[in-house]
């Protein structure tokens, strides 16, 4: 398998619709899984190099983008979707790893969360330094939580008033706290020294973080 995982640019817009079709199959074979989404949007998010994208030749076998609200405070790496023939060899977590990275660049000070029913996610995620946290911890903004309308569990989120829901959400403010002064640097390579292991995936990319968040 010679797959390329890249920060997407204006040439792979072209694939915008294969995404929704991967996003919209996933979902159906699920009964729950990601938002639906218009090519429109997919689009949009790779215009704006805001989504990785795995490609196998020309063929499209894996994808996620960023999304921001509340002027950026919140930043999500949603709509990870993998190709069927493509799964559990390791490319969601390659996948996650990219747009994780872009997200730190791009999105520095930003809280970076997300909600999921998945467990592959909950493990790349836990791996990459997320913590589950209550509903209570997320972005407050009403167009996030439009996008679990087209969810066959809304009634769910709408009956508890929004405070919870079949989704786990995960919450991944370690490279933040670092703006906000919480955490510092020193502090921050302290806490991987010690517990690292625990999250391999952030521990493996912390150099490039560094340098990032340095600059
Ligand atoms: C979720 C999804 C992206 C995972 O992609 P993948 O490429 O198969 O994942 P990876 O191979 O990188 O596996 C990551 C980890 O999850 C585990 N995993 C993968 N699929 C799994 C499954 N169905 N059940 C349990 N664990 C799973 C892997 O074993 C691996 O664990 P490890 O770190 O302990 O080795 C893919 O199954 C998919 O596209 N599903 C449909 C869309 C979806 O549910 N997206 C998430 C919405 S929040």
């Amino acid at each position: 398998m010679q797959v390329a995982i890249n920060v997407a640019d204006s040439s792979h817009e072209k694939y915008a619709q294969a995404v929704c079709n991967m996003i919209e199959g996933a979902a159906i074979n699920r009964g729950t899984g990601i938002a639906k989404r218009k090519p429109e949007y997919i689009r949009e998010k790779i215009h704006k190099g805001n989504a990785v994208i795995a490609l196998n030749g020309d063929e499209v076998v894996g994808f996620c983008y960023i999304e921001s609200w509340e002027g950026q405070k919140f930043v999500a790496n949603s709509g990870l979707i993998v190709h069927p023939e493509y799964r559990k060899t390791g490319l969601a977590k390659k996948i996650k790893s990219k747009i994780f990275m872009l997200s730190v660049k791009k999105f520095p000070d930003a809280r970076l969360f997300g909600i999921t029913t998945s467990l592959a996610v909950m493990k790349i995620n836990s791996a990459l330094g997320y913590q589950p946290v209550t509903f209570s911890e997320l972005t407050a903004d009403e167009t996030f939580w439009k996008g679990c309308k087209s969810c066959s569990n809304y009634d769910i989120l709408k009956r508890t008033g929004q405070k919870m829901c079949l989704c786990t959400g995960m919450v991944c403010n370690i490279p933040a706290r670092k703006k906000k002064g919480t955490v510092s640097w020193e502090q921050f390579k302290k806490f991987l020294k010690t517990h690292g292991n625990h999250f391999p995936l952030m521990n493996s990319l912390y150099p490039k973080i560094s340098k990032i968040l340095n600059k």
